[in-house]
């Protein structure tokens, strides 16, 4: 890809999509990059960028790297939206509308050598098009998930998707790489529709063409991990740089200070005593990320599942994350259940998740497997009990099971009954053959990032190749 010697310092432009998930896997981008010598414009929208600085020592943190500057643009959407789940189409949407324009103006070939933006934001590549500017997409979701977005238009015409009938455990075969593995249930939720003429279909359908346009594509996987999935990619981009985990390349590299944080919420460490106090590996910690929200209903099978379990757990309860339904007597039980959660059970609005995974007293994660938490999981060798909720997480869940064997999916399911034998498993029965592999995993994961290992020389190219990148001029 380089074609011509840099005459300027090399400065990217970063931009994530305004999210918990991929704020957090740009931010470890951003450092890495800055450490190695290239200058970084990181565009937040006001809305992350004001619960960031609220919400962490961020804004004295990041002084430390002369080379980094923040830059904000407006989201469009008024402050009272929640920004969960379910808004996320209007999200983009909103920011496609409002925020393409102004990023536009940042970008001038004269002071910027690359872009990295979300695999999401089609406007990035247009933008890139238009000024002559090279492209990186960073889709900061997992490569199988993405896959089999971007398999969409082939399931289509195979006649695949919309499903033929209502056989959610049908085998899919058009996904290459990932052949006797998904399940029409695996794919993500939103292949759950006859209508083909939904936005978030034809989003999805407006990704594959996009994303093929980018000079290459950035992944927070490692090989080891995904190597089957990241060669089908090699057959529709020139470049593929798998730098993952990133959270842990970034220590890796250059260790940050304990009390470094990217989150949005305030984390709450009193949970960290709390595990301090409990006996190794005896703990279950709960959490659903940043966007999935939980029905009353579910939320009272998965507390009554914990409680009937007798495990230890440390669970997270987003303020934003329960939904209104029916449930009239729903204070009764949650005041009933609070009462038996005292005995084993620590419950936050919001944890510092990674010193949690961390923690030798944690023994398994439950997860709505999410791509930061699923490595986030393997890295510390914590298995894992999946209950995902949207997008890549259904793909993400079934790779946990049946291709790594770290773990257990409880897609589609939400019965206390169900909840309780899945955390009996996990914590009792195969807790060894589970730790097993779990282990073998985070070391592969820890080795990918050290001297020598392939996301660090992923790494390693990904900095030579922005330094030399042009797009050639006629
Ligand atoms: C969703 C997707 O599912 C994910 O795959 C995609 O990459 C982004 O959108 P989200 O719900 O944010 O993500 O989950 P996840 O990707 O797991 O990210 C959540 C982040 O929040 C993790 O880095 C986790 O460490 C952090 N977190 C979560 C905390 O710091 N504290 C908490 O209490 C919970």
């Amino acid at each position: 890809m380089p074609n011509q010697s840099s005459p300027m310092a090399p400065h990217v432009l970063i931009f994530p999509l305004p999210l918990q998930g991929p704020l957090n896997c740009m931010l470890n981008l951003a450092e890495l990059l800055c450490l190695a010598g290239v200058g970084v414009t990181f565009i937040n929208t006001d809305h992350v960028h004001r619960r960031l600085l609220a919400c962490s020592t961020s804004a004295n943190y990041y002084a430390k790297y002369p080379n980094l500057k923040f830059q904000t643009v407006p989201d469009g959407l008024p402050e009272e939206n929640p920004r969960t789940a379910d808004q996320i189409g209007n999200l983009i949407e909103s920011m496609e509308a409002v925020a393409s324009p102004i990023f536009r103006q940042m970008v001038s070939p004269d002071s910027v050598s690359c872009l990295i933006a979300d695999g999401i934001f089609a406007f990035a590549a247009e933008v890139a098009g238009d000024v002559g500017v090279p492209l990186l997409y960073f889709d900061t979701i997992s490569p199988c998930g993405l896959w089999s977005y971007l398999c969409m238009p082939k399931l289509i015409e195979d006649g695949e998707f919309p499903f033929p009938d209502d056989d959610l455990d049908k085998l899919v075969p058009g996904i290459p790489g990932m052949e006797g593995i998904i399940r029409r249930r695996d794919l993500p939720n939103f292949y759950r529709t006859d209508d083909l003429n939904i936005p978030i279909i034809q989003l999805v359908l407006k990704e594959a063409k996009h994303i093929p346009l980018a000079q290459g594509l950035i992944f927070n996987t490692f090989q080891e991990l995904e190597a089957p999935v990241l060669s089908q990619f090699q057959n529709i981009s020139p470049q593929i740089y798998a730098v993952g985990p990133l959270h842990t390349h970034l220590k890796s590299r250059s260790p940050p200070p304990q009390d470094r944080s990217t989150s949005i919420w305030k984390e709450d460490k009193s949970c960290i005593s709390w595990l301090d106090s409990q006996p190794s590996k005896s703990v279950l910690f709960v959490s659903i990320g940043s966007l999935a929200v939980v029905t009353k209903r579910q939320l009272v099978e998965l507390w009554h599942g914990l409680i009937n379990s007798g495990t230890r757990f440390l669970w997270v309860q987003r303020p934003d994350s329960v939904v209104e339904d029916n449930i009239p007597e729903f204070d009764e039980i949650s005041l009933e259940l609070l009462k038996n959660t005292k005995e084993r059970g620590f419950i936050v609005k919001w944890a510092p998740q990674e010193e949690v995974l961390a923690h030798p007293a944690v023994g398994g994660f439950f997860t709505h497997s999410g791509w930061n938490s699923t490595l986030e999981s393997i890295v510390e060798g914590k298995p894992m009990i999946c209950w995902p909720y949207f997008v890549d997480q259904q793909v993400n869940s079934r790779f946990v099971e049946e291709v790594w064997k770290l773990g257990l999916d409880m897609k589609d399911k939400c019965d206390r009954r169900v909840i309780e034998g899945m955390i009996r498993e996990l914590m009792g029965s195969r807790k060894e053959e589970f730790s097993e592999k779990a282990d073998a995993m985070a070391k592969l994961a820890r080795k990918s990032v050290g001297h020598g290992g392939s996301s660090f020389l992923a790494l390693d190219c990904l900095v030579e190749d922005i330094k030399f990148m042009r797009i050639p001029r006629n």
